[in-house]
Parts: C-alpha cells; sequence; structure tokens
C-alpha cells in the first residue's frame, strides 16, 4: 500500500480519468480497505467524476467549497497557511465520503475534493517556504503528508492506498503532490509535444539534465538537501494512444521514444523505479523493463465519454442506451471491452 501521484507536466493526458477508474476499480477489489483520493487540482475535474459526473459532481463541488471552512483540499490549505510549521491536525474534517453522493461508486472510497481556490492560494503557500524557520521549506512540502496521516488516524490505520491527482503545471501544489507520494504514475498520450512533456517530469522531479552541467530542479536539489523522498517511477501509461494515431506503426514509435527516455534513466538510475509486484527480479534486459513499467489504456470513445459524464466507472459501466447532458447515446460491449481489462490490468498490479 501507498501513495501514488498521477502525474505529467502535460495537459490533456488523462490524469484525472484514470485517477477516477485506478481508485474506483481499487477500491472495488480491496472492499476492506478505506482508499483515498486527494485532488490536488485546482480543476477538480477527477473529484466531478467521483461525486457523479462532470455535471452532477460540479453542483456537490460547489455545494462543498460554499461551505464556511470549505471542506476541500482549500479548507485544509487554509488551516495549513494559517498554521504552518505546527500541524493543527485537521485533516480529516475536509473528508468527503464518495458514495454519499455517487451510489456506483464502491462503499470504501474516500476524497479530499479539489478546490478552485488552490489557484489563489499558491502564492502564500509559497510565501510560507522560506524565510520561516531553516526547515520551512521541507514543513510546508509534508502537508500533504500529514493531511494523509490525519487520515490515517481516524481510520486507525498506519498503511492505506492513496491516489492523488495532480496539475499538469509544477507548480508548489504538484510539489506538495509530488513529495507526498511515493510512487509516481505517468500518463502521456501520442500527440507531438508527449516526449518533451516525459522529459520534463524526469527533469523536475528526478533531477536528470540533458547537459552535464545544467542547472537542475530547485525541487529536486531541495528534496536532496533537506531528504525528503521523491517517488519512485511506478509505470508510465499510454493513455488513448489509438485517438490521435491511426496506424499502429506511428503509435509504436511515440512509444518507443518515450521508453527510450525512461529507458535512460533506469541505466543510470535503478533506485528511481519502484520493482513490482513484491518479489519481482530487477529487469534486465529492454523487454522485462517495458514489461514491468509500461502500460496501456486505449480509448473506449463513448463509454469513456458516458463513464465520465455520469461518475459511473468503466468496470461497472455496462453496454446499452444512456442519457448523457439530456441526450441519448448508446454504450457499445466492444467499447467497454477495449479499456476494462486494462484498467483491470493496472490495477491488478498497484500494491
Ligand atoms: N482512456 C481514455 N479513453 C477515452 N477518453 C479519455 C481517456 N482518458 C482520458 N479521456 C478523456 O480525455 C479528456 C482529458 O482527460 P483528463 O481530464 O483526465 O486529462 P488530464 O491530464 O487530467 O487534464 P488536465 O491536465 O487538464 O488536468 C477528458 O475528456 C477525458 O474524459
Ligand atoms: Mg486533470
Amino acid at each position: 500500500m501507498a501513495t501514488y501521484a498521477i502525474w505529467n507536466n502535460k495537459g490533456g493526458v488523462g490524469k484525472s480519468y484514470l485517477t477516477f477508474q485506478l481508485a474506483c476499480e481499487y477500491a472495488r477489489t480491496h472492499p476492506h480497505e478505506p482508499v483515498l483520493v486527494v485532488d490536488l487540482c485546482p480543476q477538480a475535474n477527477s473529484s466531478g467524476m467521483l461525486l457523479g459526473g462532470i455535471e452532477a459532481g460540479e453542483r456537490i463541488l460547489d455545494d462543498l467549497s460554499s461551505q464556511t471552512s470549505s471542506k476541500t483540499i482549500a479548507g485544509y490549505i487554509e488551516d495549513r497557511i494559517r498554521s504552518p510549521y505546527v500541524n493543527p491536525h485537521t485533516g480529516s474534517s475536509y473528508l468527503t465520503k464518495v458514495k454519499d453522493y455517487n451510489h456506483d461508486v464502491p462503499d470504501n472510497l474516500y476524497l479530499i475534493t479539489g478546490d478552485e481556490q488552490l489557484e489563489i492560494q499558491a502564492s502564500r503557500v509559497l510565501a510560507a517556504t522560506a524565510p520561516g524557520p531553516t526547515d520551512a521549506w521541507r514543513i510546508v512540502h509534508t502537508w500533504i503528508n500529514d493531511l494523509i496521516e490525519d487520515i490515517q488516524q481516524v481510520w486507525n490505520k498506519t498503511d492505506t492506498t492513496v491516489f492523488v491527482d495532480c496539475n499538469p503545471s509544477f507548480t508548489i501544489y504538484t510539489e506538495l503532490a509530488m513529495s507526498a507520494a511515493d510512487r509516481l504514475v505517468i500518463p502521456f498520450s501520442a500527440d507531438g509535444s508527449s516526449r518533451r512533456a516525459v522529459r520534463a517530469v524526469l527533469a523536475l522531479v528526478y533531477g536528470v539534465t540533458r547537459q552535464a552541467g545544467a542547472q537542475q530542479s530547485q525541487f529536486f536539489l531541495n528534496s536532496q538537501q533537506y531528504r525528503l523522498p521523491i517517488p519512485q517511477i511506478y509505470c508510465y501509461v499510454g493513455n488513448r494512444m489509438t485517438q490521435y494515431l491511426s496506424s499502429a506503426k506511428a503509435f509504436k514509435a511515440v512509444v518507443t521514444e518515450i521508453g527510450n527516455e525512461i529507458w535512460a534513466v533506469w541505466q543510470n538510475s535503478p533506485n528511481v523505479f519502484h520493482i513490482h509486484p513484491p518479489g519481482a527480479q530487477t529487469p534486465s534486459r529492454r523487454r522485462d523493463f517495458v514489461n514491468m513499467f509500461q502500460y496501456e489504456v486505449p480509448d473506449a470513445n463513448t463509454a469513456s465519454v458516458v463513464s465520465s459524464s455520469l461518475g459511473i466507472p468503466i468496470v461497472a459501466l455496462t453496454a446499452g442506451q444512456k442519457t448523457v447532458a439530456g441526450r441519448t447515446v448508446m454504450v457499445n460491449q466492444s467499447q467497454l471491452e477495449r479499456q476494462q481489462p486494462n484498467i483491470q490490468e493496472l490495477v491488478r498490479n498497484i500494491e
């Protein structure tokens, strides 16, 4: 059990969609464990899906964030801005049980909802990282760890599985997500800039530079200075590749390019990867490496739209006519079969 951040430095690659699907499927297959989603994105897209889909979820999000002390991530961050260096232990009061709002999700799924206020708070969070005490940077970067611990305490558990949805930009709240995460899931899509985005992830989080002597990211340097762990790469997920590329050859070329970037990091720093499942041999050949770390989640077309619009996890969605935003649409069994097994396989590989 661990905290998984779903992040890529690029927008629209499926971070929120995968957070929604993975958390729901993980909760379904682990019914005796509470499962937490922390939505650290001001757009709050995964919260919207979890809370019943784009429309219904939006209304609930508005309700939760309009309470006197927003029952969202922003409520907690406000507490921390007020008390940056002394843990107020208020985290669990911001928890939402997802099933209270969406009957299509498992009972054991909980959420700290995202909130657009995060964007407004960002400058004050950053201001708290310096000056303050000498280790102000470190303390602020453990706020989300504190939040998770507060929740574990009320659950009376020390070990839980947490999924953290992130904003694409490497802002202060994305840094907080990276510091809280044990493991990183990197979704990517097949459009031209995907390779650059994956390179950016490797540079920003792992200090991988393209030329010897080039400046490393401040996040990486500070994490080292303050001995704050950074997440290990758990997998990279080609998401929705078929949406952009019709030919299998073009698809393969993009995956190979991105695989090359990640393979190069593996060769220099295998310690930044998380070998899984438990007991698995450390890969020695490229093929074994790919088998361990590379996944694919195809586009499920209308089924995906229905799943995210109505907040019904893809694995729980059935074929047939559905109503989305007043329109009748058809979900085909073949669409479901294109994506359900891949989400299930990815979740089976999450410890
Ligand atoms: N595998 C998929 N099949 C079909 N549609 C998908 C899939 N993954 C994501 N989508 C859709 O693609 C769009 C972008 O996905 P999503 O919002 O999850 O991306 P993101 O990386 O979270 O974006 P942002 O950077 O804005 O937070 C959404 O409409 C989502 O429903
Ligand atoms: Mg998103």
